[in-house]
């Protein structure tokens, strides 16, 4: 996510030479760390797939990591331009680690569809997409408002990452060719046809996903694009 932002720089600057009072950070600096370890861990098992047995535990911690910040997102203090620059590191890096887990999901493809659990995947990208654009959402609520605005032009860049990796994840890309693993009780999803046959390509669930995600992902990607448009811009 490589926004250049200059307005953004511009204004920081000026509210740095203007003396403004430094805040206490550490809310939204825990709220970055512990997003940006659940990110790490989770990349880290997408990486070592089919390798490693982690990858639901640490995609489920991620998802729920996520659910849990934006929570407390919601009740946190509006920060200032100073709260907003002391974490302007941490946030590169949170904006960094997203960027490479979701280009990773979708690149590990070809052993998802090995191990038969593209459909959970995709579901699950879905999911994720939309549990950040919360996130974002209401981080962003606390941003001065001058930044806000600032930043709108620059959602096209992350919207497209989330969508490559559902495209990626979905058929014809991401076809299972086993049966999905059995987790708990029967949500297994939809299965291949058995090993041999390719299967038939699993729409229904897909297609829908994808449409609902496509007339709802705009302004969330949007506002999602915002806040990482701003993370990216301080120095
Ligand atoms: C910020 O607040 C936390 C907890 O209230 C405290 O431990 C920390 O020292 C504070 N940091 C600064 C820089 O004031
Ligand atoms: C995605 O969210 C839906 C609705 O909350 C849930 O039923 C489903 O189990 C989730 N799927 C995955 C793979 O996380
Ligand atoms: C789970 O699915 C299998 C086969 O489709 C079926 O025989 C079994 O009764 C199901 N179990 C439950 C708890 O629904």
């Amino acid at each position: 996510m490589k926004f250049t932002v200059a307005i953004l720089a511009l204004a920081l600057q000026v509210a740095a030479e203007q003396h403004i009072v430094a805040r206490n950070a550490s809310v939204i600096s825990g709220l970055l760390s512990s997003t940006l370890t659940s990110l790490t861990i989770a990349d880290t098992q997408v990486k070592a797939y089919p390798g490693t047995h982690g990858l639901r535990g640490a995609n489920t911690n991620l998802y729920k990591t996520i659910k849990k910040n934006t929570k407390t997102a919601k009740a946190m203090p509006e920060l200032t331009f100073e709260d907003a620059k002391a974490i302007g590191a941490l946030s590169r890096r949170v904006s960094a680690a997203g960027d490479s887990y979701i280009k990773d999901l979708g690149a590990a493809a070809p052993h998802f569809a090995a191990a038969g659990v593209c459909t959970y995947l995709e579901h699950y990208t879905i999911n994720l997409s939309a549990a950040f654009g919360e996130f974002f959402t209401a981080i962003d609520a606390k941003f001065p408002a001058g930044v806000q605005v600032a930043a709108q032009g620059h959602f096209a860049e992350l919207s497209a990452l989330f969508l490559g990796a559902e495209k990626a994840l979905a058929p014809p890309n991401c076809v299972n060719q086993i049966e999905p693993p059995r987790m708990h009780g029967n949500h297994s999803g939809h299965g291949g046809h058995g090993a041999g046959h390719k299967p038939a390509p699993v729409v229904t669930a897909g297609a829908s996903g994808m449409a609902g995600l496509i007339s709802e992902l705009s302004p969330v990607a949007a506002l999602a694009a915002v806040v990482a448009a701003f993370f990216w811009s301080l120095e």
